[in-house]
C-alpha cells in the first residue's frame, strides 16, 4: 500500500484506524498452501475476526479454530467449519456448537471436557448415543520451552493448555474408537522449529498406541515474520507420511499480521527526558507493546525531510504502558503527521478493549492489487 493510499484512508475514515490488505492475505495463504497443499487449515479465528477476512478464508475452504460462543457465531456468519477447543468448552458453549452440524474436529483440553460434550450431545438428541464417531481430538501439553514470550509459550510444563502425555493415554483409552487424532500448540511466535523434535517424539508414541488415531493438528504458532515454514514442512511431512496421518494446521497470525496496518494521528509531541510523541490510538486500540513489549514497525506517512529524531510512540490513555513504540528513529513528526505502526492484522483488533472510554478503531479492507 502506497503512503498516499493509507493517507487518502485516514482522511476518509479518520484514524484510529485498522486496514487489511487482501493481497497479503492471499500471499500468505499461498505461502503455507504451497508447503502444505493438502492439510486440512482452521484458521485460529481469534487472531482477526473481521468479516472480510473470514469470507477470503471460506473460498479458500479454510476452516475455523474457535474457543468462545462469540467465535462459533462469527466463524458460522462466514460459513467456516469449525474446530472447537479452548479450555473453556462449558455447557453453554457446547449447546451452541451442537446446534449445527458444522463441527469438524474437537480439540479436548480436559477429561472433564469429554464428560460436558457427553452431556450436552445427550440432553440435545434426547438419546443413548454419544458423540457422533470420529472428530476427537485430545490436546497434548509436550512439557517443553517453546522459546517466546512467557505469555505466549502454552506448550510449557506450567501452562493450563493440554494435558501431559500419560494423561492423554489415560484420556486417549477411554475415548477408544470416538478418538480421532491428537493435536498440540506448543505456543505463539514459535521461531525455532527444533521444538518439534520433541513434540513429534511424543506423537509417534501415541499413533503407536492408538492406531484408530489418524489426524496430527500441530496448532498454529509460526512466528511472524521469521518462521521458516520450508524447513518446518521438510520435518513434519516424513512424519505424516510414515503414519499415513491428515494434517491440521491452525495458523492465526501467519496468515493476517502482515496484511494489516493501525493508522494513528499524533496529537502532541513533546520533549521531557525523553521524546513523547501522543497518539490517538492507545494500548485500547493495539495491546501488543504494552502486554508483550511487541515491536512492531512504524513509520511516519509523507513527508520524510528533517533531522531524524529517537522518539517514543505513546497511546493517549493514563499509564505508562499505554505504549505503542519504544526509542523509535522517525523522521521529524508534528502535531496531525499520520503514522503507520505495521503488522497489526493479527491480535489488533480482536484484542481491543473500551478502556477509558476508548472508542473500537474503524477498519477497512482493501486490495492493494485493485488500486490505482
Ligand atoms: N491454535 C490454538 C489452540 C491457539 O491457542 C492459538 C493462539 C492458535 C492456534 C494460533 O496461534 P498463532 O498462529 O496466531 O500464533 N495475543 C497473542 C497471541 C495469543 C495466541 C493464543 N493462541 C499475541 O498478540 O501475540
Amino acid at each position: 500500500m502506497h503512503d498516499q493510499h493509507l493517507l487518502d484512508i485516514a482522511a476518509t475514515y479518520g484514524t484510529p484506524c485498522y486496514v487489511y490488505d487482501t493481497a497479503i492475505v492471499e500471499r500468505q495463504i499461498h505461502n503455507l498452501r504451497q508447503y502444505f497443499s493438502n492439510a486440512h487449515i482452521y484458521y485460529a479465528l481469534k487472531a482477526n475476526p473481521y468479516h472480510g477476512i473470514l469470507e477470503l478464508f471460506q473460498q479458500h475452504n479454510f476452516g475455523a479454530e474457535v474457543i468462545s460462543q462469540g467465535e462459533i457465531k462469527a466463524a458460522r456468519e462466514a460459513a467456516l467449519p469449525l474446530l472447537v477447543g479452548g479450555p473453556r468448552q462449558d455447557e453453554a458453549m457446547l449447546a451452541c456448537a451442537l446446534e449445527h452440524d458444522d463441527i469438524g474436529y474437537i480439540s479436548l483440553d480436559s477429561a472433564s471436557q469429554w464428560q460436558n460434550w457427553q452431556e450436552v450431545h445427550h440432553a440435545q438428541q434426547q438419546s443413548q448415543e454419544v458423540m457422533p464417531k470420529g472428530n476427537l481430538l485430545i490436546r497434548l501439553n509436550p512439557q517443553l520451552d517453546p522459546k517466546t514470550h512467557p505469555h505466549l509459550a502454552t506448550g510449557a510444563a506450567d501452562s493450563k493448555f493440554g494435558l501431559p502425555l500419560e494423561q492423554v493415554h489415560t484420556l486417549a483409552t477411554r475415548l477408544g474408537a470416538h478418538l480421532c487424532g491428537f493435536h498440540v500448540h506448543a505456543g505463539s511466535q514459535i521461531s525455532d522449529i527444533s521444538i518439534y523434535d520433541a513434540i513429534l517424539t511424543q506423537m509417534e508414541q501415541l499413533f503407536r498406541t492408538f492406531p484408530q488415531a489418524k489426524s496430527l493438528n500441530l496448532g498454529g504458532g509460526f512466528a511472524v515474520p521469521t518462521f521458516d515454514m520450508a524447513a518446518f514442512a521438510a520435518k513434519i511431512q516424513p512424519f505424516v507420511a510414515e503414519h499415513g496421518l491428515e494434517l491440521i494446521l491452525e495458523p492465526g497470525r501467519f496468515l493476517v499480521a502482515e496484511a494489516g496496518v493501525l493508522l494513528t494521528r499524533v496529537l502532541h509531541h513533546k520533549k521531557g527526558q525523553r521524546n513523547h510523541v501522543i497518539c490517538d490510538a492507545s494500548m485500547a486500540t493495539l495491546l501488543r507493546p504494552a502486554l508483550y513489549n511487541a515491536e512492531h514497525p512504524i513509520r511516519k506517512l509523507g513527508a520524510q525531510e528533517g533531522v531524524p529524531e529517537v522518539v517514543d510512540i505513546q497511546g493517549c490513555l493514563c499509564e505508562n504502558s499505554d505504549i505503542l513504540g519504544r526509542a523509535r528513529r522517525l523522521p521529524p513528526i508534528c502535531k496531525g503527521d499520520i503514522l503507520v505502526i505495521e503488522q497489526a492484522g493479527a491480535y489488533g483488533s480482536s484484542m481491543a478493549s473500551a478502556y477509558a472510554g476508548s472508542s473500537p478503531a474503524n477498519e477497512v479492507m482493501i486490495d492493494s492489487r485493485q488500486l490505482p
